[in-house]
């Protein structure tokens, strides 16, 4: 069932916080039976990838390929894969299917663990991502800058027929990041939501909180440079730009049940957010700054009872149900392709916020077939 293949890979490994990746060989984890591997077409390029490069949160451990919005043809399957207990659906992962890997690479998936086994697999403590992260045998994840990903099919994941390729890289992480939230805290019809920052997860948002039927959708920036697009392209119902318009948040209190905010920078006004929620309304903080929030008066959630949360990624349930609405209802990221050579500058570019709205890296097939 399953070929062999070299136990180097190459990509475009990071070795420090400060210079450009470099096309080289790197060490994937050793194959177990559970795992596959996949050669990778595309992968999308999200904020988190460029937060790891320069060690933002804290210390990175290099050597490094970020990038955890995989698309790619599984070309091996461990012999245990079409009787994996822990992932019926993995079960039907075949070679040469389309798969996706998004920004979580393992679990500890032991039925005493309650997130895991609970279906919550993106909150068990034991968490591997797909990157600058440990497998239980220390050995290191890596993720999609490269020609090749090896990991356990339990978090890879069939691409409906109908997306493309490139589009479906950003559901991935960008996706279901805005999908899972939205889902949990209801949002459908007879719901107002507001997507804060419109970038990669936050036009995602946009038409996510559309495809699910939301009565009124907000697009929450801070300009009107993406007007246009959130309103004719994306199909906000209204927008809000913070930083010219005068005392928006008085203006528009009270008018939102749910916020996804997808701001990853930590002066934002995030009082002036809470102002937009009606009563008990949530407020789910997703994008992740460098520096802590800003400070809240108690009165910010006492006047209101208004709730205060985060969310992390998206559970393999929430991938799955993320992917089947994306197919059913036409839910298309726009992306701008860029050849994967060409990684340092598209992340020059993602990082000077020019995405519109997100990168996706193309492996070429020839140089693809060679490695
Ligand atoms: N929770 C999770 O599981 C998870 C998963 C994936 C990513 N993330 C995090 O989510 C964040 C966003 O990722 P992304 O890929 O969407 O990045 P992105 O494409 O760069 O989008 C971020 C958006 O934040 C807004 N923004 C930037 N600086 C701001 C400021 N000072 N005040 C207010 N708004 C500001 C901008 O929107 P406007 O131009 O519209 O103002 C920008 O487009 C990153 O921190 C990333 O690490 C978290
Ligand atoms: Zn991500
Ligand atoms: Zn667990």
């Amino acid at each position: 069932m399953s070929s062999t293949t070299p136990d180097t890979f190459k990509g475009w490994v990071a070795n420090n916080a400060t210079s450009p990746l470099t096309f080289t060989t790197f060490h994937p984890k050793p194959f177990t039976e559970t795992d596959i591997e996949v050669a990778i077409s595309h992968c999308g390029i999200c904020g988190t990838d460029i937060h790891t490069l320069r060690s933002g949160w804290g210390p990175a451990d290099y050597p490094c390929v970020v990038g955890h919005e995989i698309i790619g043809t599984v070309t091996r399957i461990g012999s245990e894969v079409p009787t994996l207990a822990s992932s019926p659906a993995s079960r039907e992962i075949r070679i040469g299917d389309r798969v996706g890997i998004g920004a979580q690479s393992m679990s500890c998936l032991k039925a005493d663990c309650s997130e895991c086994a609970d279906g919550q697999e993106n909150y068990c403590p034991r968490l591997t991502g797909t990157y600058n992260s440990r497998y239980a045998d220390k050995s290191k994840a890596y993720g999609g800058f490269a020609m090749r990903w090896r990991g356990p099919a339990h978090f890879a994941f069939k691409i409906p027929g109908s997306l493309p390729s490139a589009e479906a890289a950003p559901l991935l992480c960008g996706g279901v990041t805005v999908f899972a939230p939205l889902r949990k805290y209801g949002a459908g019809p007879g719901k107002s939501v507001g997507i804060v920052g419109i970038g990669g997860l936050g036009h995602l948002g946009i038409l996510f909180a559309r495809a699910l039927g939301c009565d009124r959708v907000v697009g929450i920036s801070r300009t009107s440079s993406k007007r246009k697009d959130a309103i004719e392209g994306l199909g906000a119902d209204a927008f809000i730009a913070t930083d010219e318009e005068k005392k928006w948040g008085r203006m528009h209190s009270r008018s939102l049940d749910l916020i996804i905010c997808t701001v990853d920078a930590p002066d934002m006004p995030l009082s002036q957010y809470l102002r937009l929620l009606k009563v008990d309304g949530t407020f789910v903080q997703v994008g992740a700054p460098e520096k802590p929030l800003p400070q809240l008066t108690a009165f910010s959630l006492i006047q209101k009872g208004v709730k205060v949360t985060g969310s992390n990624i998206g559970s393999p349930e929430d991938i799955r149900l993320m992917l089947q609405l994306a197919a059913e209802k036409r839910v298309l990221p726009w992306i701008q392709k860029r050849p994967m050579e060409d990684v340092n500058a598209a992340l020059a570019d993602m990082d000077a916020g020019k995405a519109r709205y997100r990168y996706v890296l193309v492996n070429e097939t020839e140089k693809q077939a060679k490695l």
